[in-house]
Formats: structure tokens, C-alpha cells, sequence
């Protein structure tokens, strides 16, 4: 009845139930988009931030323990003592790995339980199947990655060109606080919408107006003639914006299957290649955050600790609640979009091409991996260096 209705009347009364894609939001594993991502490396954690306690965190919907050896050796384990079940969160590091503070029962990195001191001498160490489940770590560019699919789809964990060759002067500074959010570090909310946000541009020129033109000046706030690419491995922008003095500003900004995101310089006037490149991380279905390494003056100040941006001159944090009404930011945007958002109340429009675009070829993936083959990006032989496109570039220069 209610149906029937609903185009003729537009009440709220009448309208349908509504319903989310399954096929791009889920992340547990054994769902279709959990098993792609799992296909991939993701960041978990900053390296440097893992002290000599383990470390509680929740990645693709499992939660899991990760620790650091004083041999700076990581471990990521299954956080119940395959003994009697206790939490190795309150496990001891070691030199060789994590032991349980129940019976200690000792873990090396990949889970081998390698001493078992309530037995006697010769069951101490037991049999090589012995094993707490563990995931493969490494770290690069100061961020500990995980893989948490199966052991032989393993790829190799990829470079990228733009933050390779750090020129003197220069660092790689990882971050774990989700710069891209606009507010705090986890949002409440699904990871694939807050990600599809990069590739539509079009919300600059109205989300952005109520803050970043102050930071950044009035050519965010043009409309920018937008044109798209579909790579072999992701979605790129090119977003066109003329400086009054007559210069073409060629704004490039990419996402690479399944979770990346890289976003050229907001000073429009800093040109040349992307510095930075982040993560999206689902830490469950309805829970998200983002990593980020970037190439940074050694020396400079690093303005995105403790307030970037602002909003009205305040930090998201120092805003009431008639803060975010009056200066709402990508957070309020996406976390409003609600823990899930539900794509069958859209109504896309030619500029959500981009969103379109890369939501098709995130689809696609799935069902290659559903049939049995690899995603796309996926590198097995050595070097395994990608390039980026993403900058700030003058065509006619
Ligand atoms: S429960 Fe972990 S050693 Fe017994
Ligand atoms: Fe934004």
C-alpha cells in the first residue's frame, strides 16, 4: 500500500523500506567485501605508538592483539590464549614474543606457542601445531600493515613512488588520527562511505565553503571543471580551476583499490607531485578510521596536530553543538550519513560520476575475488612500486 503510494504522495508516511548494499559495506570476514578486503594489506596501528604493553585493536570486524618485541619485532595474534582462553592482552612481551599471564604459555611472532612452563621438562615445548592464530605484519613507512587473508593469496606489501626517495631535509611522518575525517579519530560510521567522499569532488565547492576557504582561500570555493579516469587499479579526478591570472590548475586527486586515498595539497599553489597518501581502515562495519604517511619538512611545524582543520577559528573539538551546525565538516557529513547508509533512499546525479565509477569497479572486485581470482592491484613480484598520479599541476606551464 505504502508503496503504491509513495510516488504519488512523497509523504514520509508512505515511503519504503530502506536497505544498504551489501555488496560494499560489510567487512566481516566470509562476507563478499570482507573476503576482498582481506586480500589487501591494511594499516593497523603506528609503529613508534606500540609500547611495551600489547595493544587492543580491531580491524575488519575481529578483534586482535598486537605487540612489539624490545627486538622491534611485531606480532598481531587471536586475543584468547588457545590454552584455557585468557586474554594475552594482559600477556607479558618478551624477547621471543608474547607470553600469557594465566600459565605462561609463551607465542613467538607467527603464533608458535614455544614454552609451556607449568609442564614438565619434556612438554614444554609442545608439539609445531601448537599455534595462537596469528596474521602476517610488516612495517613500512612507519605504520605497522597486516594481512588477514588466506596465507596463499599473500601479495607483496606495495611502495609508492611519491613517498619513496625522501629528499634530504625531508621525512616520512605516519599518523594514526585520521586527519581526512575532519574530527575525531574513529567515526561512528561505515568505512566505504567516508571513502567514496574522495572521489566527489563537487562537495568542496559547498561542505568546504563554510571552512576551508578560510584556510586555504576563495579557489576552493569555484566550481571546478571535473574530468575522471578509471585505472587498472583505482579512480582519478582531474579537477580544473583557472587562478585570476589565467593559469589552469590541474588538481589530480586518486583512490587505489580497495581503501587508499590521496589527495593533493589544499594550498592550491604547492605544485607538483601528492606527499601524502592515507588509508581508510573499517575497524567493523560501523566503525571507521584512517592512517596516513606524508612527506614533511623535518623541521617544520606539523599543523595537523591538535586542530585541523577549523572551523570558525576553532578546532572540531572546541565546537558546542551549534559549532557544527553553523561549520559542519566532512565528519558531520559522513558520520551524518548515518552508522550505515542506506543506498536505496539515493538519488546520484551526474556529479556523483566519481562515486559511481569507483563503487563500480569496488563491485567488480568483489565478484573477481568471489570467483576465485585476484582484485585488482594485487603484486606478487618484486619491486613492488606503484605510481601515483595525485598532485597539483600546471598543464600549460
Ligand atoms: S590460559 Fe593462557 S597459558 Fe593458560
Ligand atoms: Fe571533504
Amino acid at each position: 500500500m505504502a508503496e503504491a503510494n509513495w510516488k504519488e504522495t512523497g509523504s514520509a508516511y508512505d515511503r519504503t523500506e530502506a536497505t544498504f548494499d551489501d555488496e560494499i559495506v560489510q567487512v566481516e570476514r566470509g562476507t563478499p567485501t570482507g573476503e576482498l578486503l582481506r586480500r589487501y594489506w591494511h594499516p593497523i596501528a603506528v609503529a613508534d605508538e606500540v609500547g611495551d604493553l600489547p595493544q587492543s585493536v580491531r580491524v575488519l570486524g575481529e578483534d586482535l592483539v598486537l605487540f612489539k618485541t624490545p627486538n622491534d619485532d611485531f606480532g598481531l595474534v587471536y586475543p584468547r590464549c588457545i590454552h584455557r582462553g585468557t586474554k594475552l592482552i594482559y600477556g607479558r612481551v618478551e624477547e621471543r614474543g608474547i607470553r600469557c599471564c594465566y600459565h605462561g604459555w609463551l607465542y613467538d611472532c607467527e603464533g608458535h606457542c614455544i614454552e609451556r612452563p607449568c609442564e614438565p621438562a619434556e612438554h614444554q615445548t609442545p608439539p609445531a601445531h601448537y599455534r595462537q592464530p596469528w596474521y602476517p605484519v610488516e612495517v613500512k613507512y612507519g605504520l605497522v600493515f597486516a594481512y588477514m587473508g588466506p596465507p596463499d593469496r599473500q601479495p607483496l606489501l606495495p611502495s609508492y613512488d611519491i613517498l619513496e626517495n625522501v629528499e634530504d631535509g625531508f621525512e616520512i611522518v605516519p599518523d594514526g588520527t585520521s586527519i581526512g575525517s575532519g574530527g575525531p579519530t574513529v567515526m561512528p560510521c561505515n568505512w566505504f562511505q567516508t571513502h567514496e567522499n574522495v572521489m566527489d569532488p563537487f562537495h568542496v565547492m559547498v561542505l568546504h565553503s563554510s571552512f576551508s576557504t578560510q584556510q586555504f582561500g576563495e579557489m576552493m570555493a569555484i566550481r571546478p571543471e571535473i574530468t575522471w579516469e578509471t585505472t587498472e587499479h583505482g579512480v582519478i579526478s582531474h579537477q580544473y580551476r583557472t587562478f585570476p591570472d589565467g593559469r589552469v590548475l590541474d588538481r589530480v586527486t586518486e583512490v587505489i583499490q580497495p581503501t587508499l586515498r590521496i589527495v593533493a595539497d589544499p594550498r592550491l599553489e604547492r605544485f607538483g607531485p601528492g606527499d601524502n597518501i592515507s588509508w581508510t581502515l573499517p575497524i567493523d562495519d560501523t566503525h571507521t578510521k584512517i592512517f596516513t604517511a606524508m612527506k614533511w619538512p623535518e623541521n617544520e611545524d606539523r599543523p595537523w596536530i591538535g586542530g585541523m582543520p577549523m572551523y570558525g577559528g576553532k578546532t572540531w573539538f572546541e565546537l558546542d553543538e551549534e559549532g557544527h551546525q553553523r561549520f559542519p565538516g566532512d565528519y558531520e557529513a559522513q558520520v551524518g550519513q548515518g552508522d550505515i547508509t542506506l543506498h536505496s533512499e539515493e538519488h546520484l546525479a551526474s556529479s556523483d560520476k566519481g562515486v559511481a565509477l569507483f563503487r563500480r569497479q569496488f563491485k567488480e572486485a568483489v565478484q573477481a575475488v568471489a570467483r576465485g581470482e585476484d582484485p585488482p592491484g594485487i603484486i606478487r613480484d618484486a619491486p613492488a612500486l606503484v605510481a601515483v598520479r595525485t598532485g597539483n599541476f600546471l598543464p600549460d606551464a
